[in-house]
């Protein structure tokens, strides 16, 4: 046995010497020939000789035989590799095959055009406020003046998760959050996502955007929210938009508005327009001035005070600011859709 392991260590050595004098194609399959040939190699030779030992000393034997074996084939290995050379390399490589692309992710358009928004407004004194999106029925609904059982709350379609939290229907709450910690002057915006129970077409989405703005000073009129409004709109998309005000009724203002814009996607010219239906006139904003018992809800003095809120659905607007005329577009992730906005 001791006679076999000596073989091994010395052809290791042996191998080491012979491997360092390979300089071609020639000599390396002499080295190979000489270790590894089936009939005479040296390994060939050691490994029959094996089996001529007691079966309990062949394991330990064997091992350190299989071991030489693997260093001299990956030995022999790297030496044909370092041979070969860059043109062998070359060789195993398809030139013509086209290069792997890589993919830059870019905000979401909605993300972008909510910025466009942001910013006309922080030019204007705004400042940008949170809420959460799972909302209380009191912030979604009773602190704006909508009295349990009031059939208002049915114009929201609202998903409710237990008896009192709910994902919040509109980003109103965030009035009452604001005007609860701050006292006035308050001039600021709340860009949130708001969830309805509807089903998707191209003007409805379970999901979606809203920007909600509030002002609360003295002497604050609705000719400050006609004017503010107009300014944003009019630099949103161009001096020509048309805009109109009409009435309205909400809860938490008094009185309210809704604002519409000529239909971008036809212009009015197209009576079977899936948008506007026809009617050439979209409606994209809820406006009015802050309703006293809203103030009173959260100890602001109505006597003192006065102030507009308004809300604006932020994917609503993005569609007839790019005239898109399908709503869903913007989440179904289509890459082709959706790169047409990326960051240049
Ligand atoms: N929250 C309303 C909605 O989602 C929109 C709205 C109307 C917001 C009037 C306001 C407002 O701030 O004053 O339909």
């Amino acid at each position: 046995m001791n006679h076999l392991k000596d073989k091994i260590e010395e052809y290791r050595k042996t191998f080491d010497e012979d491997a360092a004098r390979v300089k071609d194609e020639k000599s390396l399959q002499e080295v190979r020939n000489l270790y590894l040939s089936r009939k005479r190699g040296y390994l060939t030779l050691l490994f029959e000789k094996l089996k001529t030992l007691k079966p309990e000393e062949r394991p330990e034997v064997g091992k350190s035989l299989n071991g030489l074996k693997n260093y001299i084939q990956g030995r022999l290995q790297n030496l044909r590799e370092e041979m070969a050379g860059p043109e062998e390399t070359l060789k195993k490589v398809d030139l013509t095959l086209p290069g792997r692309k890589r993919y830059w992710g870019s905000p979401h358009p909605i993300h972008l055009f909510q910025q466009e928004i942001e910013n006309i407004f922080l030019g204007m004194g705004f400042s940008i406020e949170e809420g959460p999106e799972i909302e209380t029925d009191y912030y979604n609904f009773e602190a704006l003046n909508f009295p349990p059982h009031h059939p208002a709350r049915d114009d929201w379609d609202t998903l409710y998760i237990s008896d009192d939290l709910l994902l919040r229907t509109h980003t109103s709450p965030v009035q009452i959050r604001v005007m609860e910690k701050r006292k006035p002057p308050i001039r600021i915006i709340n860009p949130g996502k708001v969830f309805r129970k509807e089903s998707p077409d191209p003007t409805h989405l379970p999901m979606f955007y809203q920007v909600e703005g509030l002002v609360v000073d003295h002497g604050i009129s609705f000719a400050h929210l006609k004017g503010t409004l107009e300014y944003f709109l009019k630099t949103l998309f161009s001096e020509k938009i048309k805009i109109r005000f009409r009435p309205s009724f909400f809860p938490f203002t008094e009185p309210s508005a809704e604002v519409d814009i000529e239909c971008t996607v036809c212009t009015g010219k197209s009576k079977e327009c899936r948008v506007c239906g026809g009617g050439g006139w979209v409606e994209i904003l809820g406006a009015g001035m802050v309703d006293p018992q809203v103030f009173k809800n959260v100890n602001i003095d109505p006597e003192k005070y006065s102030g507009y809120a308004f809300g604006l659905g932020v994917d609503r607007t993005a569609m007839f600011a790019y005239q898109i005329p399908d709503m869903r577009y913007f989440y179904e992730n289509d890459l082709r859709f959706i790169r047409q906005f990326a960051l240049k």
